[in-house]
């Protein structure tokens, strides 16, 4: 008979818990025998403490094993799917799952939507008149058969017990713990039931951690866990201190996708999406050159029948907020930073993002970056266009967003996109 209590003491006093009773403790917390403040303390005691790497994939498998896991064997396609930590301006998934399935690919990308001041999949895709977000298991498999790319909310039923430790973690101050940040993302990625996965782990300002080390730490934990469980996974640690591309929002990030999908966009988000797409094939064995699926139109098409496929309109017209502000630089200079979390809050008081996870968002407001940093500026230069859709949003995005550009007076060499890759 297992204690709760001596599950807890143990970790606190650094002990390494058994198989038996970690199962036995998520299991039972699962079930609502063990209660939060037990939980709690057992999750401050990892905090703290650390799991190693058999705890964690004990851990990880018993997460998996609290809900169902999706079977994608037997498409004609080898599955492949991209997670990436979350960033400002993040909208590599919509260009990035219709280009791997234009090379071949399965991409199965179940998302979820935005919190704080990192974007939602989800939520861009929602300002797309009619697209539906949620999907049963039977459409996922069909569409991934029949188009070869699905982005649609994670159901319930994947790794549930995250939910509930997450929202524990959430009001504890446990969430920056690497083993239950690994074990959170990779439980669910593992009961989706791709064959293959590529971790775009972000770093910087904008990121959710901010530490290259710590980065590199989760990374190498994530890529450790997914091949202990059969999935063929590589992590890429990418540069998030300034937004990727122009555009941050809703569907101001759809637009910008698409100008991508079609050819052009920025370069960032191009060259992002062909290096995460260059992984993603060479994990299934592909050989295709994705570039050239971006230039002949043939992602475009895939991202039209993608789209129409969840009863999405994709010539719809899409929302910009009615009200617009220009912020303008207040001297001439070199642009030494634009700030990705400065940008990212300033997005999010624009009602782009969400406090709450029940808050709605709005679809047209947002952020439009003018400027890169090395560009050089004259005084009264645009630097952004905030959009929202009051007066209110409107004054509290342009009070974030003044401390966002740092101009000086030294040229600046373009900040690399891509650190390490890992696996
Ligand atoms: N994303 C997740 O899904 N889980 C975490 O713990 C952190 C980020």
């Amino acid at each position: 008979m297992t204690a709760a209590v001596d599950v807890i003491a143990a970790k606190r006093d650094g002990r390494s818990l058994d198989d038996d009773a970690i199962t036995w403790m998520l299991r039972a917390y699962d079930r609502g025998e063990v209660a939060d403040e037990q939980m709690s303390a057992l999750l401050m005691a990892v905090f703290f403490n650390g799991l190693s790497a058999r705890e964690l994939r004990t851990w990880t498998a018993t997460m998996i094993d609290s809900g169902e896991r999706l079977d994608l064997g037997g498409l004609t396609r080898p599955t492949v799917d991209k997670h990436s930590t979350g960033g400002v301006g993040d909208k590599i998934s919509l260009i990035l799952a219709p280009l791997v399935a234009a090379c071949g690919a399965a991409v199965p990308q179940l998302s979820g939507r935005g919190l704080g001041h990192t974007g939602g999949t989800l939520d861009k895709l929602e300002t797309i008149p009619g697209w539906r977000a949620t999907l049963t298991n039977a459409e996922v498999r069909d569409q991934l058969e029949s188009v070869g790319a699905v982005i649609c909310a994670a159901g319930a039923g994947l790794a549930p017990i995250d939910r509930k430790l997450y929202a524990l973690r959430d009001v504890t101050g446990t969430v920056e713990s690497i083993p239950l940040i690994a074990s959170s993302i990779m439980s669910k990625k593992i009961a989706e039931g791709t064959g293959a996965l590529v971790l775009d782990v972000k770093v910087g300002r904008g990121a959710f951690i901010k530490d290259h080390d710590r980065a590199l730490e989760l990374a190498a934990t994530m890529v450790a866990l997914g091949r202990d469980h059969g999935l063929a996974t590589v992590a890429q640690l990418t540069n998030m201190d300034a937004p990727l591309g122009q555009t941050i929002g809703n569907a101001i990030e759809v637009a910008e996708s698409i100008e991508v999908l079609r050819g052009g966009g920025p370069s960032d988000v191009r060259a992002l999406t062909l290096a995460l797409a260059r992984t993603m094939l060479e994990l299934t064995g592909l050989d295709v050159d994705p570039a050239e699926r971006l230039d002949d139109g043939s992602a475009y098409e895939v991202y039209r029948a993608m789209i129409a496929a969840q009863g999405g309109d994709p010539d719809a017209a899409l929302e910009t907020s009615g009200l617009v502000s220009v912020v303008v630089a207040p001297r001439a200079g070199v642009v030494q930073r634009v700030d990705a979390l400065d940008v990212g809050v300033a997005a999010w008081r624009l009602g782009a993002g969400r406090a709450r996870k029940e808050d709605p968002v709005s679809a047209g407001a947002g952020v439009r970056c003018l400027v890169v940093a090395g560009d050089e500026v004259e005084v009264g230069q645009p630097l952004f266009e905030l959009y929202a859709d009051d007066e209110v949003h409107l004054e509290r995005g342009r009070t974030t967003i003044c401390d966002a550009v740092i101009i000086g007076d030294e040229p600046l060499d373009a900040a690399p996109l891509l650190f390490e890759r890992i696996g």
